[in-house]
C-alpha cells in the first residue's frame, strides 16, 4: 500500500513537472529544435508536401488553421482539441470556425514526429511549421518566413470565446478593423493577411448576404455565378478566387474570365486584392475593405506590387505566430493534438 502512494506521488510529480508555464513571444526561438529533434522541419514538410499533392485546398486549410488557433488563446493548438466529456463544446464546434480541415494531417504528423521524439514536440508549433510548408508551397515559394518555435499546447478550449474572438464574415470594416486591433493588427495587417483568399474556398452560408448584394458591392455576373453554384447542394463550398472555378461556369457566367482560369487551383498571391477591385470576392468582410479610405488604398498598393505582399504577407504570418498565450496559462506538449494529455489528479 505504501509502495503504491509512493508511486502514485511520483507519478503526481512527474505530471506537475510537465505542465510549464509557455514561453512569452520573444522567447520562440529560430531553429528551436534543432538540437531537441532534429530533423523535425523536415519530417513536416515531407507530410505537407505529400498531402498537397494529393488536394492543395489541404494547405489552405493549414493556413487558415494557424489563423483560427492564434487568434483565440494564442497559438497553444486549441483549435485542434475534440469534443471530450469535459469539455463537449470546444473551439472546432464554433459556427465561425465552419469548414475547417487538415486535422487528420496533423494527427499523422504529430504520430511520425512522436515515433522520432517522443514528448518533445508541440502541436502548436507543427500547425505553425506545416501552414508555413503549405504557404510556400502554393506561392511556389514566394512567401516563406522562418517559423520562431517554442511553443507549448493549451488546456483550455472553448467555443463561446472562439465565436467572440474571430471576425465574421458579416462583419462592418470597423468591426473588422476592431477585431485586429484587439490582437494589436493594423488596418494595413488585416488587409495584407485578407489576402490568404486568394486560396481556398467557402461555404454558401457563409456569404449568403453578397447572393442579393448591389452591383456596387458585387459584380453582377459573378453575384450570378455564385448564386448558380449556391443551389447544386445544401450549403455547398465555393472556391474563394474565380480562377480555380470550373471552366464551364466561369464560360457561362464570365466569358471574359476564362483565360483566367488555372489547371493547378490554390496558388497563394496577390490577385485576392484584383478581384476586390474587381468586386468578384465572396465575403462580405473582403468587400468592407474597400468602403475604408486606407484600407482601399492597400488594397490598390497589393494589388499593384505582388512581390511586397509575398513579403508582407510572411510577415504577418510571423507576427499572428508570436501571439502569446494569456498570462498565467499553463502549457504541455501533447501525445495527440486532438487531445489533451491524461491527467492524473
Ligand atoms: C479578416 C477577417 C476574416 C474573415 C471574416 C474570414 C472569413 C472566412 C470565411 C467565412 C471563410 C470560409 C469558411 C467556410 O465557409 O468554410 C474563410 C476561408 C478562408 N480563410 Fe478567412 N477570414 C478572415 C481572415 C483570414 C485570415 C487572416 C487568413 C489567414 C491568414 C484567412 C485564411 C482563409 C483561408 C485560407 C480560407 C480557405 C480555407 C479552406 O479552403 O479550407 N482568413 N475565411
Amino acid at each position: 500500500m505504501r509502495i503504491s502512494v509512493a508511486i502514485l506521488c511520483a507519478l503526481v510529480a512527474v505530471q506537475v513537472a510537465l505542465l510549464a508555464a509557455p514561453a512569452e513571444a520573444n522567447e520562440l526561438t529560430v531553429g528551436y529544435y534543432a538540437k531537441k529533434c532534429k530533423g523535425v522541419e523536415n519530417i513536416i514538410k515531407w507530410h505537407v508536401i505529400k498531402a498537397l499533392k494529393q488536394n492543395r485546398r489541404t494547405g489552405a486549410a493549414l493556413v487558415r488553421l494557424l489563423f483560427h488557433d492564434c487568434f483565440v488563446r494564442g497559438c497553444d493548438a486549441s483549435v485542434l482539441l475534440d469534443a471530450s466529456y469535459e469539455n463537449p463544446r470546444p473551439e472546432k464546434g464554433a459556427p465561425v470556425n465552419i469548414g475547417l480541415a487538415a486535422f487528420d494531417l496533423l494527427e499523422e504528423i504529430k504520430a511520425a514526429v512522436e515515433k522520432r521524439c517522443p514528448g518533445v514536440v508541440s502541436c502548436s508549433d507543427i500547425l505553425i511549421y506545416a501552414a508555413r510548408d503549405a504557404g510556400s508551397i502554393l506561392s511556389n515559394g514566394h512567401v516563406h518566413f522562418d517559423v520562431p518555435a517554442g511553443r507549448l499546447d493549451g488546456f483550455v478550449s472553448n467555443a463561446d470565446e472562439a465565436q467572440k474572438e474571430l471576425p465574421d464574415s458579416t462583419f462592418t470594416v470597423q468591426q473588422l478593423i476592431d477585431n485586429f486591433a484587439a490582437k494589436n493588427f493594423t488596418i494595413e495587417e488585416l488587409v495584407i493577411l485578407s489576402g490568404a483568399h486568394s486560396i481556398g474556398a467557402g461555404h454558401c452560408s457563409s456569404f449568403t448576404g453578397r447572393l442579393t448584394a448591389p452591383p456596387e458591392q458585387i459584380t453582377p455576373a459573378y453575384r450570378d455565378l455564385l448564386n448558380y453554384k449556391c443551389h447544386q447542394g445544401p450549403d455547398p463550398d465555393v472556391v474563394n478566387n474565380i480562377r480555380d472555378e470550373d471552366y464551364a461556369t466561369v464560360a457561362r457566367f464570365m466569358p471574359g474570365f476564362v483565360s483566367r482560369v488555372r489547371k493547378i487551383s490554390d496558388f497563394m498571391d496577390n490577385t485576392y486584392y484584383h478581384n476586390s477591385l474587381a468586386k468578384i470576392v465572396t465575403f462580405n468582410s473582403d468587400w468592407q475593405l474597400l468602403t475604408h479610405t486606407e484600407a482601399r488604398s492597400k488594397v490598390h498598393e497589393y494589388a499593384d506590387n505582388a512581390t511586397l505582399w509575398d513579403v508582407d504577407f510572411g510577415d504577418s504570418m510571423v507576427k499572428l505566430s508570436k501571439l502569446p498565450m494569456p498570462a498565467g496559462s499553463k502549457g504541455e506538449i501533447r501525445t495527440k493534438c486532438s487531445s489533451i494529455n491524461h491527467r492524473l489528479y
